[in-house]
């Protein structure tokens, strides 16, 4: 989950002076800071220092990602032309990570490397409102008032996810994640017209690869089953649907990951044990669970409440299930 390592003082102490869209252009700072969670919490996976706007701004967006506020877009898309100055991506534009991916599966030996990309809608909604957006507003308007521009958007944005993760998939990663984490502010019937076509197309064309495909968003309570027909081989789940009740929309055929939140971390041990035990349990009615936080990591987070959730995941799930 991002900020994974924003809770860590060897992370804040390397990247203090390194902007954050510098630093995911550095391979070998990449490399350092996807390994320290690992190091530190042994943890199963890695997930690749990176963010979702990398490929947009080799797809030629202004943007940065400002402290404390996210991406924010100079220019946000309005028309036609602004769609069309979103160029396709090689590997060219992203040799960063390519070399990136290939020094950490060197690193990493048995340990498998998670890549990721953002998906349209919430590529789209930076894209349109300029930065982070509490109602997106903007976006919605552009949604409903002129459909045809915002399928070209989310066409163009699916094909620089596409080609991002291939990247990734052909420079070694073992899985790749499919953040929407925005596409929750979405109801069913408006996710599956204006949005689903779009995701479906980046998890189809990924299908020949050989890797699974998790599929995560935020308040997506409603939307399960709809994100898993996307085209998912796992779904990922937020802290406010239990487990049990989330494999029950997404059917019997994909795995789930979740769903701890994020702030249980900051309660008393008992409470964070009873929480992660629940989860796991709850997990139990899916043929498949990737244990995980509902979102990301808090940067308050203590590192070592973290370090013992792990231990205790794997402590648990070691045990055969009766
Ligand atoms: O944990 C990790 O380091 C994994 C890498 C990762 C980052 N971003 C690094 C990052 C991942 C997987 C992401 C994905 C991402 N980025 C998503 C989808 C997942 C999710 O959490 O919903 C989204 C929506 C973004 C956009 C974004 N980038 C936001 C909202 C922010 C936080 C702004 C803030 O400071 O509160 C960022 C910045 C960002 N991306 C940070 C990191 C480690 C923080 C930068 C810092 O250290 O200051």
């Amino acid at each position: 989950m991002r900020q994974a390592g924003r809770s860590l003082p060897e992370y804040r102490e390397i990247r203090a002076n390194v902007a954050m869209l510098e630093s995911c252009r550095r391979p070998e700072l990449v490399a350092e800071i996807t390994l320290q969670p690992v190091r530190r919490h042994g943890v199963d996976a890695a997930i690749l220092f990176s963010d979702i706007v990398v490929p947009v701004a080799a797809a030629g967006v202004d943007l940065d990602i400002v402290p404390g506020t996210g991406p924010v877009v100079a220019e946000p898309v309005r028309d036609r032309a602004d769609v069309e100055r979103i160029r396709p991506i090689t590997v060219e534009d992203v040799s960063y990570v390519d070399e990136a991916v290939r020094l950490l599966v060197a690193e990493l030996g048995e340990t498998p490397l998670i890549g990721f990309a953002g998906a349209p809608f919430t590529l789209a909604s930076y894209l349109v409102e300029g930065g982070p957006s509490r109602t997106h507003a903007k976006t919605k308007a552009l949604m409903y008032g002129d459909p045809e521009l915002w399928h070209a958007l989310c066409g163009r944005l699916a094909e620089v996810t596409l080609a991002f993760l291939r990247v990734q998939i052909a420079a070694g990663v073992s899985a790749v994640q499919l953040f929407d984490s925005w596409a929750g502010a979405l109801s069913e019937a408006d996710y599956r017209r204006y949005v689903q076509p779009h995701s479906a197309m980046v998890l189809a064309g990924l299908a020949d690869a050989g890797v699974p495909r998790i599929h995560f968003g935020v308040g997506t309570a409603e939307l399960l089953t709809a994100m898993g027909e996307a085209g998912a081989d796992v779904v990922g789940v937020d802290w406010r649907t239990p487990l049990d009740v989330a494999t029950k929309r997404i059917g019997p055929d994909r795995a789930v990951q979740g769903n701890l939140d994020p702030c249980v971390l900051f309660a008393p041990w008992p409470v964070v044990e009873a929480e992660v035990r629940r989860i796991l349990d709850e997990g139990r009615a899916a043929p498949g669970h990737v244990f995980n936080l509902g979102h990301g990591v808090l940067p308050e987070t203590d590192p070592d409440v973290l370090t013992r959730v792990v231990a205790l995941v794997h402590e648990v799930s070691a045990r055969p299930v009766d």
